[in-house]
């Protein structure tokens, strides 16, 4: 039987310990506040900003919202940004993503202030995280490591092979793992013979957007798997994109879907807030 990497059980051990954290910066004067900006009412972004904002509550970090019509101009949510930069009361902005088609994304991005892009996603954190500085991670990738070392897997001189490269998952995902001394391979939809690579992997990491798509044929015999994947199958349950019933026999350590890395990414977010709140207030 596999360990089940229980992301739930993990993200509530790290969010009560922000919680924790939190009521000790209150006790000496101090407020973190994050806002989330969500342009247009798309269901699957109003879940998640939901979902941050009770995370926020929890935790005990005040949360302020914007929702803007889907038409809003570019100019006035850059505006608004400039103006949330130069609010020395809020520590966190986070733009939902995606914005409608007419909002360049990239521009929202790099508008906002390095040091309150509590997503990891400015330009100067992606260098930053490159490099070895110290900047804001994207959470997706850093609850990874978190899963991965609140679950006493080990991760130096090990071969991670990560499947995606997207700009929030799979690249940053890559350099943290180079930073705990793991021999890192990257996949994607080009690589020729994907399946040999997986078999090759220590821990393998997917993140490629196909639902149910690793099976124990791309499994080394006790490597830990780790499924970034989140989509519903023909019976409309939530899946990864690994076949978990299949794969979980052969691996030595596995998360599920839902309850695996899911619950990590938002906790990481709050982290970030408060990180945001003591370096830079
Ligand atoms: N949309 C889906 N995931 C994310 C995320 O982590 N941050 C933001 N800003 N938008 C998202």
């Amino acid at each position: 039987m596999a360990q089940i990497i229980d992301g739930k059980v993990i993200s509530q051990i790290i969010k009560n310990e922000l919680r924790l954290q939190v009521q000790d910066l209150q006790s000496k004067g101090k407020k973190c506040t994050l806002v989330v900006i969500q342009v247009g009412n798309d269901p699957a972004s109003s879940v998640y900003v939901a979902n941050k904002k009770k995370a926020c509550e929890y935790i005990g970090i005040s949360s302020r919202s914007y929702e803007l019509p889907e038409e809003t101009p570019e100019q006035q949510l850059l505006e608004l940004i400039d103006e949330l930069n130069n609010d020395a009361g809020v520590h966190g902005i986070l733009c939902q993503l995606p914005l409608p088609k007419h909002i360049n994304e990239k521009r929202v991005i790099n508008r906002i202030s390095p040091q309150k892009d509590v997503d990891g996603f400015h330009p100067q954190n992606v260098g930053a995280l490159m490099i070895g500085e110290q900047g804001f991670v994207s959470c997706t990738p850093a609850g990874i490591i978190e899963l991965l070392k609140r679950s006493d897997v080990e991760i130096e001189g090990r071969h991670c092979v990560i499947i995606g490269r997207s700009n929030i998952v799979g690249k940053p995902m890559a350099m943290l793992m180079l930073r705990e001394n793991a021999t890192v391979t990257v996949c994607h939809s080009k690589t020729k013979d994907l399946q040999n690579i997986c078999r090759q992997a220590d821990i393998l990491i997917v993140a490629m957007g196909k639902p149910k798509y690793i099976t124990r044929d791309y499994i080394k015999e006790g490597a830990v798997v780790i499924d970034v994947g989140i989509h519903r199958d023909a019976s409309n349950k939530l899946c990864g994109d690994v076949d978990y019933k299949d794969v979980e026999p052969v691996c030595s350590a596995i998360t599920p879907v839902p309850g695996g890395v899911g619950p990590m990414t938002i906790c990481m977010l709050m982290k970030n807030c408060i990180d945001a709140m003591k370096d830079y207030s």
